[in-house]
């Protein structure tokens, strides 16, 4: 089976970002989005994307032009009836993911691919709601998209050698690097990430350091490019939280508990780069 057309289920910050890497490698791309404010913003995202990825010399214009042409915008599922791969990158609400799964199994064709871009949750239980669970699997990309050049395969007990097979030349074709996890809690890159960014919540609010110190000690102690509380700021407090408290539910390990500090600068709106404040100003 070779895919053509990608169906990619939410236009925010990944989704926008894996419709982008889609189009520029060559795939025709509908995205869809919950309605038509929504579906501006993420194509606008989009193309704000591709030209800075043109002014920094990684595409042409022509290219760019070329790619905008592949990507349609649609408020519907039902646009998707021709796709032989749909990524799903919605909200992270299980109950949301299987309602799509579940509709998404009744509109693409029998040979179709269902993905989930999730961070932390079951892949296994998503493929439950299909009647075609050995087609189904994670592919988890990374913030920014088009920069960032990993792409995390999780793979469930059901998922075929077959699927996994046109995964890889999908992922290829991207430019990526791939890696494949078993599918539990955070896979490989959470479940290291998630306790780091915990601690290093946990330190700050000791008082060990100031954010600034600790930040600095990672990014020219270790060569992060950025430091841990900076990266929480990247990846959004409350994304965070999220999985934290995803991997908590699952585990019920004390590492992956979420800080007191940390939970209440979600429930105060400071959710990072996206909210204009988090560790840092971005105002
Ligand atoms: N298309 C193509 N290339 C682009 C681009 C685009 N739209 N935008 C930027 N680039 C390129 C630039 O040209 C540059 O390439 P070069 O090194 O060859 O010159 C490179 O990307 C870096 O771009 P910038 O100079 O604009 O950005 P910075 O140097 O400030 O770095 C950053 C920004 C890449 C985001 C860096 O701060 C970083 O790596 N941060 C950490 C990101 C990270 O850890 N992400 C993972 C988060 S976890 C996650 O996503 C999982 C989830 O489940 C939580």
């Amino acid at each position: 089976m070779e895919i053509k057309k990608v169906g990619v289920v939410g236009c925010g910050l990944m989704g926008s970002g894996i419709v982008e890497v889609c189009a520029r490698a060559g795939y025709d791309v509908v995205v869809r989005e919950v309605n038509d404010e929504l579906l501006q913003k993420g194509l606008e995202r989009v193309k704000k994307s591709m030209s800075k990825g043109v002014q920094r010399g990684k595409l042409s214009r022509e290219d760019m032009d070329a790619a905008w042409q592949r990507i349609q915008g649609t408020t519907t599922l039902a646009d998707m009836a021709d796709c032989d791969l749909v990524i799903e990158a919605a909200v992270e609400k299980m109950e949301v993911k299987k309602a799509i799964f579940a509709e998404l199994d009744s509109i693409v064709p029998p040979h179709a691919i269902l993905a989930s871009n999730t961070s932390s949750l079951c892949v296994t239980e998503m493929a439950s709601v299909t009647k075609r669970s050995d087609k189904v699997l994670g592919i988890h990309f990374f913030n920014p998209v088009p920069v960032m050049p990993l792409i995390e395969f999780v793979r469930t007990i059901l998922t075929s050698d077959e699927t996994m097979d046109i995964a890889r030349k999908f992922g290829a074709s991207l430019g990526k690097t791939m890696v494949t996890a078993k599918d539990t809690p955070g896979f490989i890159v959470n479940r290291l990430l998630i306790p780091y960014l915990l601690d290093a919540v946990r330190i700050y609010e000791a008082g060990l350091a100031s954010k600034e110190d600790i930040d600095t000690a990672i990014h020219l102690g270790l060569s992060h490019p950025i430091g841990p509380l900076a990266l929480l700021d990247f990846v959004g407090l409350d994304t965070c939280l999220f999985i934290a408290d995803a991997m908590y539910e699952e585990f019920k390990d004390p590492r992956y508990a979420a800080p007191p500090l940390l939970r209440r600068m979600v429930l105060a709106g400071h959710l990072g780069r996206k909210s204009g404040k988090g560790f840092y100003d971005y105002t």
